[in-house]
């Protein structure tokens, strides 16, 4: 139900906003029949899931710009979301009823890059393959790579706290962004825009926007510590028997990898068929394997990797530990084997359904959760081949060197019956196993209810307090999260 709280946007709040954000289509809008673009898109999100009923979009140029309409919205008590480039995939992005949808996309300057330090500083709205292109021409990576990485943006990156296919190597947003510059809800402007690397004064208040959500504040820009870019990647996608050689291949990878391992992703073998027959691309491998790992090297020595990555595989098929495997001769081979796990949730839409949960779970019992809820759904007669069925199939990937799972059922439609028999179910399991219910995705609105599977009475009411704090007409992204 919409909080009566909030305020009902009116002519007079849009005529406020068009004076604020002078530039043409930085306001569209439902209100005054002058919309140069349909709102629409900015209502539904990336999975078609959600759908909000916003009436304006505002789109900011600058952080004063933030700072005026943010305040605005707070004294007028209007409810806003910020919006990035509205690729999460728990609801988080797109309004649940009338809040006004704050689009980051006009801010996306790249402010600086030092390269001796690494340091980048840019606005919250650059595209993330566009910050990595930029530093590819400066010899840097960015610290975190994506599926998404085409249209999402760094401080949507930064407000989910994303994890991705490399943190193994470089590790997590909360290591490697230094500074934020961020707007309060009552327009207050937060410069933590610091680039060092040590700063210990007091609080590090940085911290709490990172994996915010949007809920206490805009991030409008980050800086953000880059690593070299190593001239040497090499990629290698094997075939597996078990779950257990999985877990073997992994340990090996670090053993004899060690250094230049930069990945280390899994895909079960349902993962790689429906990747297969959506795209009609032919697969890497001749054999039919249940499990599939992708192991990306990066390091300095294109012949020295080389050598060890081919020794590795070597080892592990010798060992029988990997049943067969490929070995990416070219940078054109690399990209295509990391398709087959980089497609994976754009195949996964196919049906126009999917439940999709992303869970920390200790390493040796991470594919257990599949089987049992496969389990649950073919008992229930729920899972098939032909439309009667709702359940398509039930499958697992993820970035197994984080122990971080994607449990996924792709459906024809969205059905209570399924429903019913997956949640609370995976929540308990999880729990059970002192795993997260939300790795890296956050909670949204899709997983709001269930933040005590994860975290004790006592920790949801520290975050409730900081919420009041820095929020207390709870103007920022109500209905989610917190
Ligand atoms: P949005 O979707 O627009 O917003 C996400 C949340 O952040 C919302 O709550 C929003 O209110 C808030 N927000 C956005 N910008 C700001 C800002 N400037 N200030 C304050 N709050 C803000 N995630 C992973 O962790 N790892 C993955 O490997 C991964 N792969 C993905 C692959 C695909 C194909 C897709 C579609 C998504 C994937 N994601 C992954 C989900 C991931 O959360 C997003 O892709 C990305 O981090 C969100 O960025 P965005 O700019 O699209 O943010
Ligand atoms: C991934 O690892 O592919 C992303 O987190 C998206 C997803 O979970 O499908
Ligand atoms: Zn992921």
């Amino acid at each position: 139900k919409r909080n009566d709280k909030y305020a009902q946007i009116t002519e007079e709040h849009v005529k406020f906003f068009k004076g604020v954000l002078g530039a043409e289509s930085a306001v569209i809008d439902n209100i005054t029949g002058e919309a140069s673009e349909d709102v629409e898109a900015y209502n539904a999100d990336w999975m078609r899931k959600f759908r909000g009923h916003t009436k304006v979009v505002l789109k900011p140029g600058s952080t004063e710009e933030v700072s005026k309409i943010l305040g605005y919205c707070n004294e007028n008590k209007l409810a806003v979301v910020p919006q990035g480039g509205n690729t999460g995939l728990v609801g988080g992005s797109v309004p649940v009823f009338d809040e006004i949808v704050i689009n980051l996309q006009r801010m996306k300057e790249i402010r600086s890059f030092d390269d001796v330090s690494g340091i980048l500083v840019a606005d919250a709205g650059v595209i993330l393959e566009v910050a990595d292109n930029y530093l590819a021409e400066r010899n840097h990576i960015f610290p975190l790579d994506l599926g998404a990485k085409g249209s999402c943006q760094i401080g949507g990156n930064v407000a989910t706290n994303a994890g991705g296919l490399r943190l193994l190597r470089y590790g997590s947003l909360h290591g490697n962004v230094l500074g934020i510059e961020a707007v309060l809800p009552d327009g207050t402007i937060v410069d933590d825009l610091s680039t060092l690397r040590k700063n210990n004064t007091g609080y590090d208040l940085k911290q709490l926007f990172i994996g915010s959500e949007g809920t206490i504040g805009i991030i409008t820009k980050i800086s953000i510590l880059c690593p070299r870019r190593s001239p040497a990647v090499n990629v290698a996608y094997f075939g597996l028997e078990s779950f257990e050689k999985a877990q073997e291949a992994f340990k090996e990878a670090k053993s004899q990898l060690s250094e230049i391992l930069s990945a280390f992703e899994m895909m079960d073998g349902r993962t790689q068929n429906i990747v297969h027959n959506i795209k009609s691309t032919s697969k890497p491998l001749e054999g039919d394997y249940p499990f599939y790992c992708l192991v990306e090297t990066s390091g300095s020595n294109s012949e020295h990797d080389n050598e060890k990555l081919q020794s590795f595989l070597e080892y592990v098929m010798e060992n029988e530990i990997v049943a067969d495997g490929v070995l990416a001769q070219d940078q054109t081979q690399v990209a295509d084997l990391w398709t087959w796990r980089e497609g994976i949730t754009e195949c996964l839409g196919h049906w126009g359904a999917v439940y999709k949960y992303d869970l920390s779970i200790p390493i040796s019992s991470m594919y257990d959760l599949v089987n049992d809820t496969r389990a649950r759904l073919e008992e229930a007669g729920l899972v098939g081949d032909d439309d009667s069925k709702p359940v398509v199939d039930v499958v697992g990937y993820g970035h197994m060197g984080d122990a971080n799972l994607h449990l996924n059922v792709p459906c024809r439609r969205f059905d209570k019956e399924v429903e019913k028999l997956i949640e609370p179910f995976v929540y308990e399991w999880v729990q059970k196993k002192k795993g997260s219910i939300s790795a890296e995705h956050g909670l949204g609105i899709t997983k709001k209810p269930y933040i005590g599977y994860s975290r004790s009475e006592t920790m949801v009411k520290l975050m409730q307090q900081i919420k009041n704090l820095y929020d207390p007409n709870g103007i920022m992204n109500p209905y989610k999260y917190i």
